[in-house]
């Protein structure tokens, strides 16, 4: 099955509520016009009467046509984001909402953050963690974005086996309640680490450093890391109890490790300066391949981030590895970030 395209918006520190209300108002009128001509020759039958099947049936077509757009407004816009969406039902299966950071922490004393629990009453499909301007500006280690990684990663868990345990082995039930948070984990090098030659081994060790939660490849590794990198010691027993038939018989269809790398090179971001698309695919390639060898994730997506524009979309859309992207100040304006979109979901 061909994968989803992801377009995905990271307004950051802009728009206030009400701008963003405008925004998504604007934003879906474009999206309800484009779903109307778009594959027309599937909506025929449709196209006449208007009615709501007719509408849905045109936005399921163009949900199948393959991409999923992400929008991450700041926090403080995430409800108005939510309503609107809602109010656009039938383009709920294209279009999601991300947070633009989430704490690892479920509550307490941690002034200023932000915790799963909040961002998933938003009905918050993802969250973008490790951003290069809360790695640079804001000191967010390494560590800390692991220890983020891993607390998705354990609620996930966590929601899979309530659910599981409540669902009565009933497939509707299970999926119609299920809904994990995906994580868009930013990695890229800066431009002093470009120009040495050392952009593949500096990802690598990102990648190791923030999903060393995650399941690692059984075929490398000895058997001591085998052991060390396999699931966090919570989300390790609850596998267990998957696989002693505990949990549901739907679990294993449920993608609790999905996963997004947003492959974003510092020097290419909010520069004007995007990456040659031949380079950002040795880039994406090489994360594939990296992943592919030493991790257990059967659900990931690499997504390219950095000046990314009307101009310069199709270019990067044609690259075999480059499954969508995450854009800044380009997704600003609506009708940039739309037309971003539709040449994305033409190609
Ligand atoms: P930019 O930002 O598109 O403005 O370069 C991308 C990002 O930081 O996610």
């Amino acid at each position: 099955m061909k994968k989803k395209k992801i377009i995905a918006a990271n307004f950051k520190m802009n728009k206030t509520h009400v701008e963003v209300r405008e925004y998504l108002k604007s934003f879906f009128k474009k999206l309800k016009e484009f779903s109307r001509t778009f594959n027309a020759g599937d909506v025929n039958g449709n196209k006449e009467n208007g009615s709501d099947s007719g509408s849905s049936r045109k936005s399921a077509s163009l949900g199948a046509a393959g991409a999923e757009i992400i929008f991450a407004p700041s926090f403080t816009a995430l409800n108005e984001a939510y309503n609107i969406i809602e109010e656009n039902f039938e383009f709920r299966n294209i279009v999601k909402l991300a947070s633009q950071n989430v704490y690892c922490e479920s509550s307490g004393a941690y002034t200023g953050e932000i915790s799963i629990d909040m961002i998933k009453a938003f009905s918050c499909s993802y969250a973008i963690i490790g951003h290069s301007e809360r790695r640079w500006i804001f000191n967010e280690s390494e560590e800390l974005i692991a220890k983020k990684i891993s607390a998705i990663l354990n609620y996930n868990k966590k929601i899979e086996t309530d659910i599981c345990n409540a669902c009565d082995n009933n497939a509707e039930k299970h999926s119609a309640k299920f809904a994990a948070i995906t994580p868009i984990l930013c990695v890229g090098e800066n431009l002093e680490i470009r120009k040495s030659g050392k952009a593949f081994d500096f990802v690598a060790a990102q990648l190791n450093s923030a999903l060393n939660c995650y399941t690692k490849n059984l075929n490398v590794g000895t058997e001591q890391n085998k052991d060390e990198f396999r699931l966090t010691k919570n989300a390790k027993s609850l596998k267990n109890n998957h696989d002693e038939g505990n949990i549901g018989a739907f679990a294993s269809n449920i993608d609790t490790e999905k996963l997004i790398i947003a492959y974003e090179p510092i020097w290419a971001i909010g520069t004007g300066a995007s990456i040659e698309p031949e380079d950002g695919e040795k880039m994406h390639k090489f994360i594939y391949e990296y992943l592919t060898d030493n991790y257990d994730i059967k659900n990931f997506s690499v997504i390219y981030g950095g000046s990314v524009t009307e101009k310069n979309i199709n270019f990067l859309m044609e690259k075999n590895h480059i499954d969508g992207v995450l854009v800044g100040g380009a997704s600003l304006d609506p009708q940039s970030f739309f037309n971003i979109y539709s040449f994305a979901v033409s190609k």
